[in-house]
């Protein structure tokens, strides 16, 4: 796999292309003949974070949390019930997407691309990869005839596929190739920004390594910006600058790739990373899983106070009775726990290496 991503992560100067304020998406639960909205289910609650230019910024999670949810908000396939997504346009300056209608989001459908998770339903087997990659050039009228070809031709080739494969269908490739061409379809228009929903998590762990250097290698070459959704943080390691943990609607923990695996500050980030596989086999089963307790939270009908207070092994009083705030506990680094000062939690070597609670 590829070393880390060389861009800092840290380097506040380099300007958001996304900045995502105080969203909120509820779905309305609807009960009886009468389809009435008997509740809401909150599916991202207050979310806000922002992503540079040219940096990954990776959204982690158990199923549920809301991850896919915030993505369809910025491609704007929904409309969020509040907040703002503030994107930087290349010529318009900021412009808030959660404000625009259809047509006015036209252009920057084209400049913020998704890849979907699942490499054999998001092809449409009926259709050629020529007419699949190429479907977005022609409807926008960008190219047609021999230069459509050409130019999914060299999509194909930037993507690692031989551009012979042009007239093939889907069937006829593996699932990494699939996402492949799903990578390839997504990049025609030239997206400046890239949502990739578990891009990753269908296919094998080798594959799974391919495309990750793929993303890598395409994020330096054009300069691409990433929102990679992820549900377990192994994914998300070699490839992220900056990783958020969702729980239950919100964001818990934000914070430098490093950072958070060194020295997490929020207990459900612990839990998370005491379930990723040690790559050093002496160390893989010494490791120290903390098994949380009970059920995620129903987004329908959270608890009390902080979310996780549940399922939490370090709950106090507090917990149960005050929601704690997402705090900038230092530059870059955003937490949500009442005592994320006084907690000494382990941090990724630190529970591989220790072999007993
Ligand atoms: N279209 C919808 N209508 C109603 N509820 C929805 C809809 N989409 C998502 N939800 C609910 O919103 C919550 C968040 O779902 P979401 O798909 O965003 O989670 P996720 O983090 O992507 O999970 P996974 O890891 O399983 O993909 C869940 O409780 C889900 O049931
Ligand atoms: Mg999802």
């Amino acid at each position: 796999m590829n070393s880390k991503p060389e861009i800092m992560p840290a380097d506040s100067s380099i300007e958001p292309l996304l900045e995502v304020r105080n969203l909120h998406m509820q779905f309305p639960i609807r009960r009886g003949a009468f389809r009435r909205t008997v509740g809401f289910i909150k599916a991202v609650n207050d979310v806000s974070f922002h992503i540079r230019h040219g940096e990954t910024l990776s959204l982690v999670g158990e199923s549920g949390c809301g991850k896919t949810t915030t993505g369809r908000c910025i491609v704007r396939v929904y409309e969020p019930t509040s907040g703002q997504i503030l994107y930087k346009a290349e010529e318009q300056g900021r412009i808030d997407l959660a404000e625009l209608d259809n047509r006015d989001l036209r252009p920057f459908r084209r400049e913020i691309r998704m890849i979907f998770q699942d490499p054999f339903s998001s092809l449409n087997p009926r259709l050629s990869i020529l007419q699949i990659v190429g479907e977005s050039l022609r409807v926008n009228r960008v190219a047609s005839g021999s230069e459509l070809e050409e130019r999914v031709a060299s999509l194909l080739k930037r993507v690692g596929l031989r551009p012979e494969y042009i007239r093939r269908y889907p069937h006829a490739f593996s699932g990494g190739e699939r996402q492949r061409i799903g990578i390839a379809r997504a990049l025609a228009l030239n997206p400046r920004l890239i949502v990739a929903d578990e891009a990753v998590s269908a296919l094998d762990v080798s594959v799974q390594a391919q495309i990750l250097n793929l993303l890598q290698d395409l994020q330096e070459e054009l300069n691409l910006t990433y929102l990679f959704i992820a549900h377990d943080l192994s994914v998300v390691e070699h490839i992220s600058h900056r990783v958020a943990v969702m729980y239950v609607g919100k964001i818990v923990e934000l914070a430098t790739t490093e950072d958070l695996f060194t020295n997490p500050l929020h207990p459900y980030t612990e839990a998370l990373l005491s379930a990723v596989p040690k790559p050093d086999p002496r160390l893989r089963n010494k490791g120290v899983r903390i098994r949380l307790e009970g059920e995620v939270a129903d987004p329908s009908n959270p608890p009390s106070g902080c979310y996780f207070h549940p399922r939490c092994p370090y709950v106090q009083d507090r917990c149960r009775q005050e929601e704690p705030a997402v705090r900038e506990i230092k530059k870059d680094r955003w937490v949500a726990c009442h005592f994320a000062e006084e907690l000494d939690l382990r941090g990724f070597e630190a529970i591989g290496s220790t072999p007993s609670v």
